[in-house]
C-alpha cells in the first residue's frame, strides 16, 4: 500500500533518505511534501526530486500544511531546532501519523514531550544513505504498531540496510556505523599519506587507496568474515603479516574500541544536554 510522507527540514540527510525512499515502490513523488527554511532549498528539491516543497520563510504554516495529511512525518531539522519546529506543526498531525526523527542526540522521551499524541520512531542513518548504501537504525516507541514499523522499514530500505533496534543500541550504532564511515575515510587518508612517504605521487596513491577500499568493501560484503579475509592475505612471514604485526604492536584494537566508545559516549552526552 502506498503511503504519504512529509519531510520537515529536507536538508542534506532528509533529502538523502527521501531519494532512497523514492527508489522503492512504497512511495511516489506525488505522495511527498517537504519543507525547508529557504525558498532556494525548496526549489532545488522540486527540481531534483520532482516533489512538492515549500519554505517556512514564505509561509508560517508550511510545516503544518506539509505534515497534515502524512502517514510518516520525518524530522530533518538540526537537533537544537526540534522543539521549536515541532511546535509549528504538532497540532496539525493526523492521530495515526508517525513522527520519524533523524536527530542525533535527541531521545524518544524528549521527542514524546514535543509530540505527546503520536507514535514516534527514532532513526539513525549514516551518510552512504545518499547512495542507497546506508546503515539505518530504527527504534520505534512502544505505541508504534508492527504494521507501521514494517511500512517504515520498507520505505527506508531504499536508502540502505535497516536494523530495528531498542533505543539503547543507538549509541553502539553511532560508534561503529554512524561515525564509523569516517574511520574508513580516515584510514584512506592515512594510506594516501603513507603511499606518498613510500614514493608514490599523490594522485596514484589516492587512486590506489580508493580502489583498495572499494575492493575490500565488496569482498567483505560478499563474504562477511573480516578475520578470514585478513588471514587469507596475511601469510606468516609475509608483507601483510609485517604490517598487521606493526598495527597490533601500536595498540590498533584498543585504539578502535576507544574511538567507537568515544563516539557512543558523546551521543549519550548530547542526549543528556537535549533532554
Ligand atoms: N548529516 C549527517 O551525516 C547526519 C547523520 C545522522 C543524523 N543527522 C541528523 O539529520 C538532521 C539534519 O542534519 P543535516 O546535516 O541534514 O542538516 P541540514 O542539511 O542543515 O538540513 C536541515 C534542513 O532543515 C531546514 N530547516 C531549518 N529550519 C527549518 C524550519 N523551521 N522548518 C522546516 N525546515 C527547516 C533547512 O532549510 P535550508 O536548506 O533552507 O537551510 C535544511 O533544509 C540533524 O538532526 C542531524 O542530527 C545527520
Amino acid at each position: 500500500m502506498a503511503v504519504t510522507v512529509s519531510i520537515i527540514g529536507a536538508g542534506s540527510m532528509g533529502s538523502s533518505l527521501l531519494k532512497g525512499m523514492l527508489s522503492t515502490d512504497a512511495l511516489n513523488a506525488e505522495s511527498v511534501r517537504a519543507t525547508t527554511h529557504s525558498r532556494a532549498s525548496a526549489d532545488r528539491l522540486t527540481q531534483d526530486l520532482g516533489i512538492e516543497a515549500n519554505a517556512t520563510e514564505d509561509s508560517e504554516s508550511a510545516n503544518a500544511d506539509a505534515a497534515a495529511a502524512a502517514d510518516f512525518v520525518f524530522l530533518g531539522v538540526k537537533p537544537w531546532a526540534i522543539r521549536e519546529t515541532a511546535a509549528s506543526f504538532a497540532e496539525a498531525l493526523a492521530k495515526e501519523a508517525v513522527i520519524v526523527s533523524m536527530a542525533a542526540g535527541v531521545s524518544l522521551d524528549t521527542l514524546a514531550e514535543a509530540f505527546p499524541n503520536n507514535p514516534i520512531a527514532r532513526i539513525m542513518p549514516n551518510t552512504p544513505s545518499a547512495i542507497g548504501k546506508g546503515v539505518i537504525a530504527v527504534s520505534p516507541d512502544n505505541t508504534m504498531s508492527q504494521e507501521q514499523t514494517a511500512a517504515l522499514t520498507r520505505l527506508l530500505s531504499g536508502a540502505g540496510e535497516v536494523f530495528t533496534v531498542p533505543e539503547s543500541a543507538i549509541g553502539g550504532m553511532i560508534g561503529i556505523s554512524g561515525s564509523g564511515v569516517a574511520y574508513f575515510f580516515l584510514l584512506a587518508e592515512k594510506l594516501i599519506a603513507a603511499g606518498q612517504e613510500l614514493g608514490l605521487d599523490e594522485d596514484t596513491a589516492r587512486r590506489m587507496a580508493v580502489a583498495t577500499a572499494e575492493g575490500a568493501g565488496l569482498l567483505l560484503a560478499a563474504d562477511p568474515d573480516p578475520a578470514k579475509l585478513r588471514r587469507a592475505v596475511a601469510h606468516p612471514g609475509g608483507t601483510t603479516a609485517a604490517a598487521v604485526d606493526s598495527f597490533e604492536a601500536d595498540g590498533f584494537e584498543q585504539s578502535v574500541v576507544r574511538a567507537a566508545r568515544a563516539a557512543a559516549d558523546k551521543a549519550a552526552a548530547m542526549e543528556r544536554e537535549n533532554s
